[in-house]
Order: C-alpha cells, then sequence, then structure tokens
C-alpha cells in the first residue's frame, strides 16, 4: 500500500516509517524539518529511512495549502499517518503561534487533502494531554476531555474535533491516537530522557519537577510503532446506533475513533530517574524545583478498547526501554 508519513523526520514517525518499509509498503514521507531541536538528528533518522527504495522523502510545511492539496492529488495515497506537529508542552506558553500553524493549519491541510482525494484511511496523532485537569485514573476514552491546561493540548484536542467534522461530513475514516510520554532510541532532545542523559553524562545537574512527586505512563516507542501498524488496518465504520447520549465519545454515527496509546503502568519519576542512573552506572546531581506551569502531576492510560481491536496493548518496562535508550544515545553520541 501507499502511505503518506507527516513528521517521517520526527521521533515517532521515523519509527513507524521504518515499520511500514519493513512490512513491504511504499512510503512518502513529508516535513518542514524545523530547528525546535537539532535538525542533525532529524537528518540523522531520515538516512536511514532513504536506505530503503520504497521510501521518498519531501520537505514541505504543512502550513502550504498549495504544496499539500498538491501532493495529495498527485500521489494519491491510500492511507496516511499523520505524525508531525509542533509539539512540546511546556513551549506552548513561549511560542503559541506555531502550535496555531502546524496543529490547526496544518492539521486542516492534511483533513482537506483526504477528503479531495478519497484516502482509506487517516491516523493522526493525539495526545494524553489532552486530560488536562481529570484525575480519574485510569484516563479513559469514555471520559469527556474539556480542560485543557495548554494551548498544546487545546489543539490536539482541537484535532480530534475536526476530525471528527471531516468524518461526519464527508465520510473519511479517522483514528485518533492519544500517545502517552512516549521515549526510547531515536527520542526527542527536548524531552525528560534525552536531557537527564546528556546531563549526568557530562555531569550536570538535571531539573526535577514537583520535587519528583509525578508519575508518568512512560511507553516505549517500539509498542508504539506495534499500535500505529495493526491500527492502520482497523478502519472505522459508521455505527448508525451510536447517539451522544448512549455512546463514548471515542466513537461515533461517523466513521471516527479515538484510543489511547499507553503503558497502563504510570511510574513515579524518581524510578525513571534510578533506571536511568542504573542504565549509565551514574548517580544524577537532582536540581528539585516545583510543578512547571503546563505541567499535570500523573497520567495513566486506560488501553482496554485499543486491546479489544489490536489484541496488543504497550508493555515494555522503563528498565527495558531506558536501557535501549541509553545503548542507542552512547553509540550515536559516541560516548564511551
Ligand atoms: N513523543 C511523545 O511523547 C508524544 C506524546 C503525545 C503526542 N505526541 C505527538 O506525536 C506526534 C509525533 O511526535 P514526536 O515525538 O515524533 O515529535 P517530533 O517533533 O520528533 O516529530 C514531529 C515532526 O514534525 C515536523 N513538523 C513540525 N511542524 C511541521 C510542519 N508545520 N510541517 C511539516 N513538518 C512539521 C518536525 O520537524 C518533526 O520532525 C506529534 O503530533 C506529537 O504532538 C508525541
Amino acid at each position: 500500500m501507499k502511505f503518506l508519513v507527516t513528521g517521517a523526520a520526527g521521533f515517532i514517525g521515523f519509527h513507524v516509517s521504518e515499520r511500514l518499509l519493513a512490512a513491504g509498503h511504499q512510503v512518502i514521507g513529508i516535513d518542514n524539518l524545523n530547528d525546535y531541536y537539532d535538525v542533525n538528528l532529524k537528518l540523522a533518522r531520515l538516512d536511514l529511512l532513504k536506505k530503503h527504495s520504497a521510501f521518498r522523502f519531501d520537505k514541505i510545511d504543512l502550513a502550504d495549502g498549495e504544496a499539500m492539496a498538491t501532493l495529495f492529488s498527485t500521489e494519491q495515497f491510500q492511507r496516511v499517518i499523520h505524525l508531525a506537529a509542533q509539539a512540546g508542552v511546556r513551549y506552548s506558553l513561549e511560542n503559541p503561534h506555531a502550535y496555531a500553524q502546524a496543529n490547526l493549519i496544518g492539521h486542516l491541510n492534511v483533513l482537506e487533502g483526504c477528503r479531495h482525494n478519497k484516502i482509506e484511511h487517516l491516523l493522526y496523532a493525539s495526545s494524553s494531554s489532552v486530560y488536562g485537569l481529570n484525575r480519574k485514573m485510569p484516563f479513559s476514552t469514555e471520559d469527556s476531555v474539556d480542560h485543557p491546561v495548554s494551548l498544546y493540548a487545546a489543539t490536539k484536542k482541537a484535532n480530534e474535533l475536526m476530525a471528527h467534522t471531516y468524518s461526519h461530513l464527508y465520510g473519511l475514516p479517522t483514528t485518533g491516537l492519544r500517545f502517552f510520554t512516549v521515549y526510547g532510541p531515536w527520542g526527542r532532545p527536548d524531552m525528560a530522557l534525552f536531557k537527564f542523559t546528556k546531563a549526568i553524562i557530562e555531569g550536570k545537574s538535571i531539573d526535577v519537577y514537583n520535587h519528583g512527586q509525578m508519575r508518568r505512563d512512560f511507553t516505549y516507542i517500539d509498542d508504539i510503532a506495534e499500535a500505529i501498524v495493526r491500527l492502520q488496518d482497523v478502519i472505522p465504520e459508521p455505527d448508525a446506533n451510536w447517539t451522544v447520549e448512549q455512546g463514548t465519545p471515542a466513537t461515533s454515527s461517523a466513521p471516527y475513533r479515538v484510543y489511547n496509546i499507553g503503558n497502563s503502568s504510570p511510574v513515579a519519576l524518581m524510578d525513571y530517574i534510578s533506571a536511568l542512573e542504573k542504565a549509565l552506572g551514574k548517580e544524577a546531581i537532582k536540581n528539585m524545583l516545583p510543578m512547571q506551569p503546563g505541567d499535570v502531576l500523573a497520567t495513566s492510560a486506560d488501553t482496554q478498547a485499543l486491546y479489544e481491536v489490536i489484541g496488543f496493548k504497550p508493555h515494555t518496562s522503563v528498565e527495558e526501554g531506558v536501557q535501549q535508550f541509553v545503548d542507542w544515545y552512547k553509540n550515536f553520541y559516541h560516548v564511551a
């Protein structure tokens, strides 16, 4: 099959593209290669993808409506996995406009491309951050998510609403993927594991927010990629019996679904740091700090619905996943 993967030079897009190519699919990857973090890491991921003859890369900005429309009409993809976005909760307090461009205008351009070119299935990245002020654990796609605490989260919730509209109006099958703190080899330099690893190796202190009193459902990248590759074959169908009163927010009378993709076993931040210290064989110098605006105290995914449709849910332990990350980091950055 012919896939469009947006954000193919990004962390998750790279891994998903690798998996699709290994399964014999054709992949066209797009990315604007912005410098939100080290562009060399994005280029290194692309170098690996370019080794596959069934892969092609186009440098395109999602917000460029004309370029996106031309891409869709020329290529006639069967399926689209939309992972490009301005990511990061904290940066959305500094540069909110970047999120409007990439995550709102960009998402609209993807939806328009799918609408006009009869795409079989659009899968797109949402985020556990949509759970915002929700306190009921684990977070369930059956719960309402109307109280985000960052603009990033608000754009991800908006992505789900926009997708629903296109599923309803044009019968476009859409699946929203609420990822929970993804980590692993080729991971993002703006995320905790990467920053902690670099600092510990360099003998510098690490910033530990809310004095370490946080829990996260850390989810290993291979589990995320496996879930996406399985889900792309589960094309949502309209449910004629669905009503707002009796259905759940994750389903609809339209061909629309939303799933949590998380490890369903939240880990305390201090235990995550301990796993890293063990993998590195070195203790961290910890700089204990208060909670950051926009952050949430804990995340935990209810993955029952995911398991029911794909017979799989993320399961890799933090000890195993962190060790894999450290091995990759040392090899990539030539650390002895
Ligand atoms: N990594 C996580 O923990 C996590 C958690 C929840 C949700 N997500 C979501 O998953 C998706 C992938 O995240 P990731 O961790 O791989 O992030 P990433 O930043 O590594 O990848 C995103 C890619 O999109 C590209 N991009 C950004 N704006 C673009 C634009 N306007 N046009 C074209 N390309 C653009 C970037 O250059 C980058 O390569 C994102 O939508 C993110 O919001 C990630």
